[in-house]
């Protein structure tokens, strides 16, 4: 059957706002290379947007952590699924996400890639919702945009695993 999806935010807007911090990353780490760790499989449409729009000398390596099966809920568990290909010493990383929800993956996740030594280790989000928040530790350091709680899909979100390739953000009207 067929679900019901109620546009949250349009591709217009959100390559728009994708932009805007594309421009903000730019200045803040101007003169430096990045490394961008895109999370799999919901950060790729926005990694990949993203790093379009950086001028900077731009590197990418891949991670897949679980934390969720084909559900709507937390099950506090994170697994590492695909580690990085590359060592991240010395190198300013910026972990690049689809959406902070309780914020457990990527509490877990920070802590574990800060023992690899980084330079620095930022956190950039296409999505946030802040009310949902676990772990208050979290900082994210550039967010596209701060949403209520509801449960969204499309530029890599999925609802058991659909929906992933939608150009907009939206509501499934479950
Ligand atoms: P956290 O560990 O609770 O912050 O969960 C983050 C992960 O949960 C994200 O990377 C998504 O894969 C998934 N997630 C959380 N909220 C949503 C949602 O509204 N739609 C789709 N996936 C979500
Ligand atoms: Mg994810």
């Amino acid at each position: 059957m067929e679900d019901k999806i109620r546009v949250l935010l349009s591709e217009e807007e959100v390559n728009q706002r994708i932009s805007e911090v594309a421009e903000k990353i730019n200045k803040d780490y101007a003169g430096k290379a990045i490394h961008l760790i895109c999370i799999l499989k919901g950060g790729v449409f926005f990694t990949c947007e993203l790093a379009k729009r950086l001028t900077m000398p731009v590197s990418l390596d891949f991670m897949s952590v679980s934390s969720y099966g084909d559900d709507t809920k937390s099950s506090g568990v994170v697994r590492i699924v695909k580690d990085l290909d590359e060592s991240l010493k010395g190198k300013d990383v910026m972990i690049v996400e689809d959406i902070i929800d309780s914020g457990r993956t990527l509490s877990y996740l920070i802590e574990v890639l800060k023992q690899r030594e980084p330079a620095s280790i930022r956190l950039c989000t296409l999505l946030d919702k802040p009310e949902r928040r676990v772990k208050k530790q979290v900082k994210v350091d550039y967010t596209c945009f701060q949403i209520p709680d509801e449960f969204v899909v499309g530029y890599g979100l999925d609802y058991a695993q659909k929906y992933r390739n939608l150009p907009f953000i939206g509501v499934v009207e479950l």
